[in-house]
């Protein structure tokens, strides 16, 4: 499959891109083609000591839509808007995904319209930095995708509780489960086989797209507890 990652020069397009560049194509995206390119190159120096000849080119980020098959959507939340109408005009069939995670540090929001509450870290025993889920009007980041995106868009929600560090090294086994949630039934198989493709991984159906606020809001929370408990990097797994 052709699989684009918009913001793959970032921390965790750096693990997709290769874990699935062993077996797939890759377009690094990137707000910069010539960024993107230097990343792909990157990239494919990894894997080639690693054995693997990968297929991994980078382009502007529109480009790299164009050309997909599968489209990861790998940016910070603030930053949806203007990628999504930067790359409007080329959607068709791509399967979106989106990793996005909305939060913030210390601020917390009791609802999406209510005022924020800073949280005051000083009071903490373990001086660690709070992490909130802000959840947006749509209920989440996916669902905003969804609104944004034009209608009948496949879109699929998963990764969130992936740390992009032990996704990149290659050395790790990822013993993790993977919450998915998509539009789709076609878009859910998808992404579940994208999932089998990284070594131990499982999929898991959560449900429709609705279940995306649940997906995306365990990302604070294993942060937390990671920050509160001396553990680093961590993921679920459901006993
Ligand atoms: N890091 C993790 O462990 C992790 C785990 C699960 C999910 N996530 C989610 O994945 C997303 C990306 O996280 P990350 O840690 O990889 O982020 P990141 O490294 O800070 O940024 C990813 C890429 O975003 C691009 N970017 C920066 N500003 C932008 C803008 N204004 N418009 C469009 N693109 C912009 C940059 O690429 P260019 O400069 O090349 O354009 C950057 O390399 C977030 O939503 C996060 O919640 C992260």
């Amino acid at each position: 499959m052709k699989i684009a990652i918009l913001g793959g020069t970032g921390n965790i397009g750096k693990g997709f891109a290769l874990r699935w560049g062993q077996k797939h194509d890759m377009i690094i995206g990137s707000r910069n083609a010539e960024k993107a390119e230097k990343f792909a190159a990157e990239y494919r120096d990894i894997l080639k000591r690693q054995g693997y000849n990968a297929n991994i080119t980078g382009s502007d980020n529109k480009n790299a839509t164009e050309e997909a098959e599968i489209v990861v959507i790998a940016i910070r939340y603030n930053q949806l808007r203007s990628l999504i109408d930067l790359i409007t005009p080329v959607i068709g069939k791509q399967i979106f995904i989106s990793v996005v995670v909305p939060m913030e540090k210390n601020l917390c929001y009791i609802s999406p319209n209510a005022e924020p509450r800073t949280i005051p870290i000083t009071s903490d025993q373990f001086n660690a930095d709070y992490f909130c889920f802000t959840m947006p009007e749509a209920g989440s980041a996916t669902q905003e995708i969804e609104n944004m995106l034009p209608a009948g868009t496949e879109l699929a929600s998963a990764f969130h509780t992936v740390p992009a560090k032990k996704l990149a090294d290659l050395e790790l086994e990822l013993d993790y489960d993977i919450g998915v949630c998509a539009n789709s039934e076609y878009s859910k198989k998808v992404v579940f086989g994208l999932i089998k493709d990284i070594s131990r991984m499982r999929p898991l159906d959560t449900g429709p797209l609705e279940a995306a606020a649940m997906l995306e809001s365990l990302t604070p929370l294993i942060i937390n507890v990671a920050a509160r408990n001396k553990m680093k990097d961590i993921s679920i797994k459901f006993i």
